[in-house]
Formats: C-alpha cells, sequence, structure tokens
C-alpha cells in the first residue's frame, strides 16, 4: 500500500519500499493506528519503571493495541513478542532500532520472543537474490541479533524455508481467510506480482499464533517494527479471531535516517549506512561525509549557528548514541548557537559507533558457538 500526501507527493511506505520525506502524523492517519499518549507512557512506566530512551523520545510513536496489552498483562494474562527480519544482505544499525527496543521489553515484561526470519519473502520479492543467499544472510543476521544479548530460553528464531513444516497448517487457514481484492487494496498486488509473492503475507502472520499451537497457551502477540511492516498486521488482525486467536498488537518505530539528505537506512545505499560489519576506517569516512546542519565555513557557523534539525549526525545521537537527555540537549542548543562545529560532533560519533561496532563484532563471533539454541524446537 502507497501512502502518499499532498505535500510530500513522492512519499511512499510499504514493506518493500520506503522512499521521500516520511510523515509520520500522516502515516497514523492513512494507516488507522494510534498515536502513543503520554497516559499511555505513564501505563508503560508503571509496570517498567523508568522509560526507554526511545519511547520518551517518540522514536516509537505508534501503536495498535498496546492498551489492550497492557490491561490484560495487569489481570495476569502475558503476551508474546513477535519481530523479524528479511535476510537479503548485512544488517545496518537501523534494523537494530526496533530490535534493542525489543530486548527491553522482553527483560521488563519476562516474555518470549518469536523472531521471524523471511529468507522466503526476499527470495520471492528480489529476482537477484536466490535461496542460497537468503540463507547464507539468514544466519548471518540471527548472528546480530543475539549479539545484542537475547537468551536462548526465551527466544525462537523461525527460518521459513528450513522450518514451513511448521508453520504451513496456521499460514493455510490465514490465506484461506484473506481475499486477493483485500491483499491487493494493502500491498498493492498487480498482474505481474508473482503468486508466490501473493500468497507470502500469510506466512508472517503465522508467528503472531504460533505461541498457541508449541504450547496450548493463547496469548496476545506484541509486535515491535518499524512502520513499514504495518500493512501486514492490518490483514492479520481482520482475520485474528476467525480463528480464535487475539488480534495482533504493534509497536512502531521511526527509521533510522541514511546518512545523506533523507530517507530512512538502507542497505540499498551502502554509503549512507552503517552496517554492523564496518571496519573503523569505513565508519570514520561515511561519517566524514555525511550530510549536516553544518554552515558552509567554520566563522560563519559559529557566527549564526547550524541547524541540528536536518542534520543526519545529530539524529545518531538522538536515536542511539546519547542516552542522557541533558547531554543531547547540550548538543542541540551548541549547535544551534555556533559553539561547536560539525567535525566536534563527527569526530565523536565515530569514536561511539566504533566502541559499539568493536563489542558487537565480538559478541557476533561468540554468538556462533550457540546459534542453534536459538532456533525454534517442535
Ligand atoms: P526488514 O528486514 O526490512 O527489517 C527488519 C526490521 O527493521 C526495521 N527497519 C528499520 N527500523 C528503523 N530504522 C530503519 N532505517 C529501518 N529499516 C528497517 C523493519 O521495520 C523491521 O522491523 N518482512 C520483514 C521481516 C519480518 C518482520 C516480522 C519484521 C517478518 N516478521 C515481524 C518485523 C516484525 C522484513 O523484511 O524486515
Amino acid at each position: 500500500m502507497e501512502s502518499s500526501n499532498n505535500n510530500n507527493e513522492d512519499m511512499v511506505v510499504t514493506p518493500w519500499e520506503v522512499k521521500g520525506k516520511v510523515d509520520y502524523e500522516r502515516l497514523i492517519r492513512d494507516f488507522g493506528t494510534q498515536s502513543i499518549t503520554p497516559e499511555l507512557l505513564k501505563k508503560v512506566e508503571k509496570i517498567t519503571g523508568k522509560l526507554h530512551p526511545q519511547l520518551k523520545r517518540h522514536i516509537f510513536f505508534s501503536h495498535r493495541d498496546l492498551d489492550t496489552v497492557l490491561n490484560l498483562y495487569d489481570k495476569g494474562t502475558k503476551f508474546v513478542l513477535y519481530t523479524g527480519r528479511g535476510p537479503s544482505g548485512p544488517v545496518h544499525i537501523g534494523h537494530l532500532i526496533p530490535w534493542i527496543f525489543t530486548l527491553h521489553l522482553q527483560k521488563k515484561f519476562g516474555v518470549r520472543l518469536y523472531f521471524q526470519m523471511t529468507d522466503d519473502e526476499k527470495f520471492l520479492i528480489d529476482d537477484k537474490i536466490d535461496l542460497q543467499d537468503t540463507k547464507k544472510y539468514s544466519y548471518e543476521n540471527a548472528l546480530d541479533l543475539i549479539a545484542l544479548g537475547f537468551k536462548p530460553e526465551d527466544t525462537f528464531i523461525i527460518y521459513d524455508v528450513e522450518d514451513i513444516d511448521l508453520l504451513y497448517d496456521i499460514a493455510l487457514e490465514v490465506a484461506k481467510r484473506i481475499t486477493y481484492s483485500t491483499a491487493k487494496a494493502s500491498f498493492g498486488f498487480k498482474d505481474n506480482t508473482n503468486i508466490g509473492w501473493i500468497f507470502w503475507p500469510a506466512i508472517q502472520a503465522v508467528p503472531c499464533f504460533i505461541h498457541k499451537k508449541l504450547t496450548g497457551e493463547n496469548l496476545p502477540a506484541l509486535i515491535p517494527a518499524a512502520i513499514d511492516q504495518d500493512p501486514y498486521w492490518r490483514v492479520t488482525r481482520d482475520i485474528a479471531q476467525k480463528l480464535g486467536y487475539f488480534k495482533p498488537a504493534q509497536i512502531h518505530c521511526r527509521f533510522l535516517p541514511g546518512l545523506g539528505t533523507g530517507g530512512k537506512m538502507s542497505a540499498s545505499k551502502p554509503e549512507t549506512s552503517i552496517f554492523t560489519h564496518d571496519k573503523p576506517e569505513i565508519v570514520k569516512r561515511k561519517i566524514w561525509n555525511a550530510y549536516t546542519g553544518g554552515k558552509p565555513t567554520a566563522a560563519e557557523q559559529r557566527k549564526t549557528g547550524a541547524n541540528p534539525s536536518i542534520c543526519s549526525i545529530y539524529q545518531y545521537f538522538f536515536y542511539l548514541f546519547e542516552e542522557d537527555d541533558k547531554k543531547l540537549d547540550v548538543r542541540l542548543n551548541k549547535c544551534r548557537k555556533g559553539e561547536i562545529l560539525c567535525g566536534e560532533c563527527k569526530k565523536e560519533l565515530v569514536q561511539r559507533l566504533n566502541m559499539f561496532l568493536r563489542e558487537h563484532q565480538e559478541k557476533r563471533e561468540k554468538a556462533k558457538d550457540v546459534i542453534e539454541q536459538y532456533h525454534i524446537k517442535r
């Protein structure tokens, strides 16, 4: 489904393409989701204690039924977490945003995570990728997930192609209840769309419901992801209750921007993306070439200040690399007043990113010894 907007004619947000300047308020209206209100944040805070920066900063900004899931939780009904990855290449730090938040929720609520590797999805939608590629990236991307600190007791990775026997009966139940006209309206399928892709959304629905099959326990699923995945949940929510399940709930985040002049971080633009495997000198080069809100000369910037609201470097501090609100504010104000130059912010960001990546890469290596423990069991 395309969400276009009169002011931003070229905004496109689908599970397969994000283009143009994203208007998040508009997406809430177009997709029919709910804003995360201050009252809802208070409710989360009551259960989890201090709010996670991604909630406090409104990086997670929209939801469906988060209030319902929290009310049920209050009354003693747990939930399961569900998120995933389409393994078509290496992981970039934008992908880590929802995963880091998922880990936080898992720790605070003490719940299971089902994580879907959609090797089949990427094979079907991308002509240049074969099943060997998606299998290889499934393995590589799972290492990134594990490196973040998920525990094997509570984390169940599903590799679609390998685990299709586990998914197929539920996928059929789902597929039977979604008409072609609904799928076409939700996903924009055309006459030349291959028929594998048309059926495929039923597969992404399955982990919303799989907990019951595995344990006998009927629990709602809460899905943290960027807002691009929402069309899947719209069709899944329509049929959930017909099949005797809870409607899956969602919590949606914004996109970590790329290092260029706009748009989300995307693996298809490697020079403006930071991949988890990037070496320090590559990170340095990418950050030094990044777009900022700076002025053409240092003298001019000192005199008139810069514009952090359009600066990709500032966004990295905001999204991931400055948890301290006061320090973030100081940076913002200094930037506006011209008391700090872009080179200083870039230098600091390179240091923080490289420290984060060095640790991540070490943990990723260690994950190779334990990856099998995370594979979903029958
Ligand atoms: P994929 O591989 O496109 O993206 C994986 C996750 O990363 C989010 N994401 C981002 N978040 C913040 N900033 C960005 N720049 C950014 N780019 C991507 C995506 O929203 C997603 O949460 N079909 C899915 C795989 C999947 C899935 C799921 C995702 C299967 N089941 C359940 C979320 C929840 C896909 O191709 O994701």
